[in-house]
């Protein structure tokens, strides 16, 4: 690989002030390896509600919003994107779901097309949120990004140790995982 930065984006699939995702996405971002820098992305609610009528891709007279286009922008010039969200009535969160909408359309040429994309996260049950992590490589997929299966985290905050996310093992599994991620970026270069 060259000795250019990596550059990679974290979707935070909570909108919740304390939330533990966002903690999560920072903890990638604050130890992440040398030569990668993260670019949290924790303001999915302010995008509006996907929609064909005001999607320039499929309406006429319609301008793109700022916000989405500022996400394309991001997530477009980034070499691959971690998702690190919750679980919402066993699936994936709705300012979640409405990004990767966006961020499939135009079809067929989006900012996640052929992106190599890593899915992780913390929630409150037993499974972690698996269903959630399940459903958003699902829709990432479909949206026309390249999952990488084996980036795999689910947390449990029901049973964090005392140290909660700040946990030393905890977050060596959170380096694990971006580095399973810069790993396919090096592969696609
Ligand atoms: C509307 C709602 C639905 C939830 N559904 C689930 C669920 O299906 N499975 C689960 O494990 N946790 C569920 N939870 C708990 C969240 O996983 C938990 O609040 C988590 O910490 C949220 O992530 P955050 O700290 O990043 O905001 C739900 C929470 C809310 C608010």
């Amino acid at each position: 690989m060259s000795d250019r930065v990596v550059e990679l984006v974290a979707l935070v699939g909570s909108l919740r002030e304390a939330s533990i995702n966002r903690r999560l996405a920072q903890l990638a971002a604050e130890n992440a390896p040398g030569g990668v820098h993260v670019t949290v992305v924790d303001d999915l609610g302010t995008l509006p509600f996907y929609s064909e009528d005001v999607d320039p891709a499929s309406a006429d007279d319609t301008e793109l919003d700022a916000g989405v286009a500022r996400l394309r922008g991001v997530v477009g010039g980034a070499d691959g994107v971690l998702i690190v969200t919750p679980e919402y009535n066993g699936t994936i969160p709705a300012a979640l779901k409405n990004a990767i909408d966006w961020l499939s359309r135009p079809y067929g040429s989006g900012a996640l097309q052929g992106k190599p994309v890593g899915v992780i996260g913390a929630a409150l049950g037993r499974y972690a949120g698996t269903w959630s992590r399940e459903d958003t490589r699902k829709s990432v997929g479909i949206a026309g990004g390249r999952v990488i299966e084996d980036v795999e985290l689910g947390v449990q905050t029901s049973a964090l140790p005392d140290a909660g996310v700040e946990d030393p093992a905890l977050v060596e599994q959170v380096v694990v995982a971006v580095n399973r991620l810069v790993d396919e970026v090096a592969v696609r270069a």
